[in-house]
């Protein structure tokens, strides 16, 4: 559920644009297009627990922050919507896998039990994999009207996003981190920048890829990504310590109880927010030269920091 209450238009911008409507419009794309993508085949078992867990709700940022991407520097919705699918099923996959007793042992999830408190251990790790393979078969699949070479583009970008350059080499070092509260503020942005900000990078960037952008604005669309992906993991740390399980929709103080570093414990509270507030004023910034056309990136920016989950 998104909290409308944080999602009024920000100083400055057009009072015209209504962030909670666009994110509730979009997300609405985004939901029908994602039932589309897996239907419910034999093995009924595998898809079941690959649609339950796809299909959970969530806020569906990836998604549309592609979306905004793309349509942002010319493309359509259409182009982008395979890819923004895609990202959602890594992104579910990878939180699968995350809540494993194996990794985090999690039992809640998008206020759902985790994937293998219902389907147990096996079949989620094998919805996990079933998800990830299925994710790049989509986009090579599915995307129209997209000339070859921007979707080969889009998914080797991806697949570097989610690899060990990525995503799988941030939660190595995030599990090696545990139990260790005094690790540097270098391997902390380390684990951050892979575990989160690749694949929000990736969303940002393969949007602007799909559209045919050039590389100086790709660039553009990179800084911008990375700003809000670090931005986005300080908010995570802040709601970890002062939200409700209730308003996450997952177990809270985890990271206390893990014993692990996070922003908030090297900086306290305040400076956290004071530093995530730097990175969204700098993400917005690079949008500048986008103009009028940049004011939904710009305000998914300032949603990032209001979140209450
Ligand atoms: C949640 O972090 C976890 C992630 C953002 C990614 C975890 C990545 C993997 C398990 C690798 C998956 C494999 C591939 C191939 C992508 P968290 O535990 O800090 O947050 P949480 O409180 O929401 O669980
Ligand atoms: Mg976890």
């Amino acid at each position: 559920m998104i909290a409308t209450d944080d999602l009024h238009a920000p100083q400055g911008e057009s009072p015209a644009f209504d962030l909670s409507a666009y994110l509730t419009q979009q997300a609405v794309l985004v939901e029908a297009a994602l039932d589309r993508s897996l239907p419910l085949t034999y093995p009924e078992k595998i898809y079941e627990a690959m649609r339950y867990s796809l299909l959970a709700g969530g806020k569906r940022l990836r998604p549309i922050l592609c979306l905004a991407s793309c349509t942002l520097m010319g493309g359509s919705v259409e182009m982008a919507m395979p890819t923004a699918c895609a990202l959602e099923m890594i992104h579910t996959m990878s939180l699968i896998h995350d809540d494993l007793p194996a990794m985090d042992n999690d039992d809640y999830r998008r206020g759902k039990p985790t994937n293998h408190k219902v389907y147990g251990e096996d079949i989620a790790i094998l919805a996990g994999d079933g998800l990830l393979s299925y994710a790049f078969e989509f986009i090579a699949t599915q995307t129209q009207n997209v000339p070859a070479e921007r979707v080969l583009q889009v998914i080797a970008r991806l697949g570097r996003a989610v690899g060990a350059a990525g995503l799988v080499g941030g939660q190595v070092v995030d599990l090696e981190s545990e139990g260790k509260p005094d690790i540097s503020l270098e391997t902390l942005n380390f684990i951050h920048t892979h575990k989160t900000g690749a694949l929000l990078e990736a969303c940002v960037v393969c949007g602007g890829v799909l559209a045919g952008s050039s590389e100086s604005d790709l660039q553009r669309l990179s800084r911008y990504a990375e700003n809000i992906g670090l931005a986005f993991q300080i908010v995570d740390d802040i709601l970890d310590i002062t939200a409700t399980a209730e308003e996450l929709g997952k177990t809270a103080g985890k990271d206390l109880q893990a014993q692990k570093a996070t922003f908030p414990s090297l900086w306290g509270l305040e400076e956290s927010r004071r530093q995530a507030q730097q990175l969204i004023d700098a993400a917005k910034a690079e949008l500048e030269p986008f103009g009028e056309r940049a004011i939904p990136l710009s305000a998914i920016a300032d949603f990032i920091i209001s979140r209450t989950n």
